[in-house]
């Protein structure tokens, strides 16, 4: 059975979707293929359907990522079909909890910016509205959260 992670933003088509192309690529990179598959949602419904942002897109391709995606809101029987969800901020964050008015998946939901090692800001700002720059800034963002994430993973023995 393999390690399932699912990223969470709020549309589904500019973070969330870049950590998955990010966190496959280097899935790929190191051969943990049949060990750790990736999928991501938004908690919003506005964009179901959609491939990631042009912008979000271009940014990724510059750095040799895909930039795949078809965008999905997050439903409550994600708790049961994914062994770690990775919110992008603590909007994001509530927004999933709510789902769980039991608490009974609370210590499956994390910020993604936790397993950051070289970057202190606590969320993934959202690039929907600003300038170019701010997606250049989600990749480095998210190139080394997810670097982070595989890390910890094999440390805590998740995965081997
Ligand atoms: P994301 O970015 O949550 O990273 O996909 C956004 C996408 C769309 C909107 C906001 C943020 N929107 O307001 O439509």
């Amino acid at each position: 059975m393999k390690y399932r992670l699912l990223f969470v933003c709020l549309g589904n088509i500019c973070r969330s979707p870049s950590a998955e192309n990010i966190m496959n690529h280097l899935v790929e990179q190191r051969e943990l293929c049949d060990t750790i598959s990736c999928d991501s949602a938004g908690t919003a419904n506005y964009h179901m359907g959609s491939p990631p942002d042009r912008r979000m897109a271009a940014s990724l391709k510059k750095r040799g990522f895909s930039d795949h995606g078809k965008a999905r809101q997050f439903t409550p029987w994600d708790f049961r079909n994914f062994d770690l969800i990775l919110v992008m901020d603590r909007s994001n964050l509530e927004d999933v909890l709510a789902y769980d008015p039991r608490g009974e998946y609370t210590e499956k939901v994390k910020l993604l910016c936790e397993f950051a090692k070289y970057h202190s800001l606590q969320e993934v700002p959202d690039p929907y509205y600003g300038g170019p720059d701010g997606f250049e800034k989600v990749v480095d963002l998210l190139q080394d959260a997810c670097a982070g994430l595989l890390e910890y993973l094999q440390q805590c023995g998740r995965i081997k």
